[in-house]
C-alpha cells in the first residue's frame, strides 16, 4: 500500500446533538472549541495514545479510550494488519460537557487515519468506526455527534442500523451559541432517566417539528426554524439535571434567540441566531442568568462549523 503521508494534525470540532427535536438524529458542527490532534501511521499494528494534554484524566489505554477504541475498529477492516497508529491529543473540549467531546476524539482520529492510509474508507464508514467510541463513552453506538463531526455542517441520522446520515444544509448567518455549566453529567446517567415509551400526542408534535426544523434549514427560513425547535419529550425529564434551565431559555428567548434547547446529554444548553449580533445578545443574557448562580461556567458563540474534521 502506498502512503500518502506518514503523519497528519487536526482539529476536531466541538458538536451539538439532539438539536431540540430531534433526540439521537440531528446534529451539527460548531466551528470552536476543537480538539488537536497528531496521527502517526506506524508499522505495529497498534495504538498507542502517547499523550493526551488538557489536564483532564483520560486513559491511554488504546481499548479503554474513545479515540484508540475508534481507530481499532478502523484498523480491524483493513487488509494490512501492520499497519498501526501513534496519537497525541490535546484536549480542549471537556469531558462531560454535552458538546461532543468523546465523538470529537473519536472522529479526529479516525478521519486522520484515513487521511494516512490515503482515503480507504468513505465518510459513512468512518461515522461507523466513530461510533464505537461512543459506544465506549455512553453504552450506546449513537451517531448525531458524530455525523456532524466527520461531516460538518448539520446532520441527521435516519437510520443506526445500516447507518444512513442525510447532510442539510446551513442557512447563511446561522449562528450557535453554547452555555457549559461546569458541572459534569454523564451521557449514560441521562439516558437512563429517559422514559422508554412516548404518547402518540408527543410522538406526532416531536416528528411535526423535526419535519419543519428540516425543511427551515432546506428553505432558511428563520421563522420556520424557530417554531420547530421544541422537544417535548426529553427536555422535559433531563432539563431537571441543569441549573436554572427554565429561566435561561425564557431569558435567551427574550433576548432575540430564534430557540434551543439541551446540547446533546447536557449539562450545556445551545441556542440557534440568525446573525453574529443576535447571538452575542443571547451569550450576554445566558451570562446574566448564570452570574446569580453559584456555578462556574464557559460560554462559546460559533458559526455552524462546515467542515467537520479539518486537516491542519
Ligand atoms: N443523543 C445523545 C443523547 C447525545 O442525548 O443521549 C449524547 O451526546
Amino acid at each position: 500500500m502506498m502512503f500518502e503521508s506518514k503523519k497528519i494534525s487536526v482539529h476536531a470540532p466541538a458538536t451539538v446533538a439532539n438539536v431540540a427535536c430531534g433526540f439521537d438524529t440531528l446534529g451539527f458542527a460548531l466551528s470552536h472549541p476543537f480538539d488537536e490532534m497528531t496521527l502517526t501511521l506506524t508499522d505495529t499494528g497498534s495504538v498507542v495514545i502517547s499523550e493526551i494534554t488538557g489536564g483532564f484524566d483520560l486513559p491511554c489505554e488504546a481499548e479503554k479510550n474513545v479515540a484508540g477504541v475508534a481507530l481499532l475498529s478502523l484498523m480491524a477492516a483493513l487488509d494490512d494488519k501492520h499497519i498501526g497508529f501513534d496519537i497525541t491529543i490535546q484536549k480542549n473540549i471537556k469531558p462531560g460537557s454535552g458538546i461532543g467531546s468523546s465523538s470529537a476524539s473519536a472522529a479526529g482520529a479516525v478521519v486522520a487515519a484515513n487521511h494516512l492510509i490515503g482515503g480507504k474508507f468513505s465518510a459513512l464508514q468512518l461515522i461507523e468506526f466513530a461510533m464505537q467510541g461512543e459506544k465506549l463513552a455512553s453504552g450506546t453506538a449513537h451517531a448525531d455527534n458524530v455525523a456532524p463531526a466527520v461531516m460538518g455542517g448539520f446532520t441527521l441520522v435516519r437510520s443506526n442500523c445500516p447507518l444512513d446520515v442525510v447532510k442539510l444544509p446551513v442557512p447563511p448567518n446561522l449562528y450557535a451559541v453554547v452555555i457549559h455549566p461546569l458541572i459534569e453529567v454523564k451521557t449514560s446517567d441521562a439516558r437512563k432517566i429517559l422514559k422508554t415509551h412516548v404518547s402518540l400526542k408527543d410522538a406526532v408534535t416531536q416528528w411535526s417539528n423535526v419535519g419543519g426544523l428540516v425543511a427551515g434549514l432546506f428553505m432558511s427560513d428563520y421563522g420556520l426554524i424557530a417554531r420547530s425547535l421544541q422537544d417535548v419529550i426529553v427536555e422535559p425529564i433531563r432539563s431537571i439535571l441543569i441549573p436554572a434551565f427554565d429561566e435561561l431559555k425564557q431569558r435567551c428567548l427574550s433576548a432575540g434567540a430564534l430557540g434551543g434547547g439541551i446540547s446533546g446529554s447536557g449539562p450545556s444548553v445551545f441556542m440557534l441566531c440568525d446573525g453574529l449580533e443576535k447571538a452575542q445578545l443571547v451569550e450576554k443574557a445566558m451570562q446574566a442568568v448564570y452570574s446569580q448562580l453559584a456555578v462556574s461556567y464557559e460560554t462559546h458563540v460559533s458559526p455552524i462549523g462546515q467542515q467537520g474534521v479539518l486537516v491542519c
